[in-house]
């Protein structure tokens, strides 16, 4: 149940995976990982774009191409489906 998430956050899936710790070492920043299960696919897109323009305005430095890949192929691969 969603509501149950809000203080009993669900485990990353393959948390120990390179990938995911790309994923929690860039995204895990400003604010506690989100859960790959939480959005689509296709959500997962917009949503790395708007947060490159959120690192580039905290002065923080961008994603490489190798990281935004990785972080990609991590949220796509356990997206959630609606
Ligand atoms: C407002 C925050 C909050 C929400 C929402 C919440 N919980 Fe909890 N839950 C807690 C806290 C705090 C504990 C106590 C944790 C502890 O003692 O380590 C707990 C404990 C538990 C435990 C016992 C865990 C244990 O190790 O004994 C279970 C099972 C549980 N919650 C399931 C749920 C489920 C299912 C939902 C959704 C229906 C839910 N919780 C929603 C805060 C919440
Ligand atoms: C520079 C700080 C910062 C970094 C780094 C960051 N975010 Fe965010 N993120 C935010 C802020 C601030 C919000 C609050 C929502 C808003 O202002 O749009 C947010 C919100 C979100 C949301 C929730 C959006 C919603 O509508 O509820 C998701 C999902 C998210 N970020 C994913 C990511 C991902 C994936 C990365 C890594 C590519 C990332 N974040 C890195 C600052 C950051």
């Amino acid at each position: 149940m969603a509501i149950c998430t809000a203080c009993h956050p669900a485990p990353l899936p393959d948390a120990d995976s390179p990938s995911a710790k790309t994923y929690v070492a860039r995204c895990g920043q400003c604010h506690v990982p989100y859960n790959p299960h939480e959005l689509t696919a296709s959500m997962w897109d917009t949503q790395v774009l708007m947060m490159e323009a959120k690192i580039q305005n905290a002065g923080m430095p961008p994603l490489s191409t190798d990281d935004r890949e990785a972080i990609l192929e991590y949220l796509k691969s356990n997206a959630g489906t609606q």
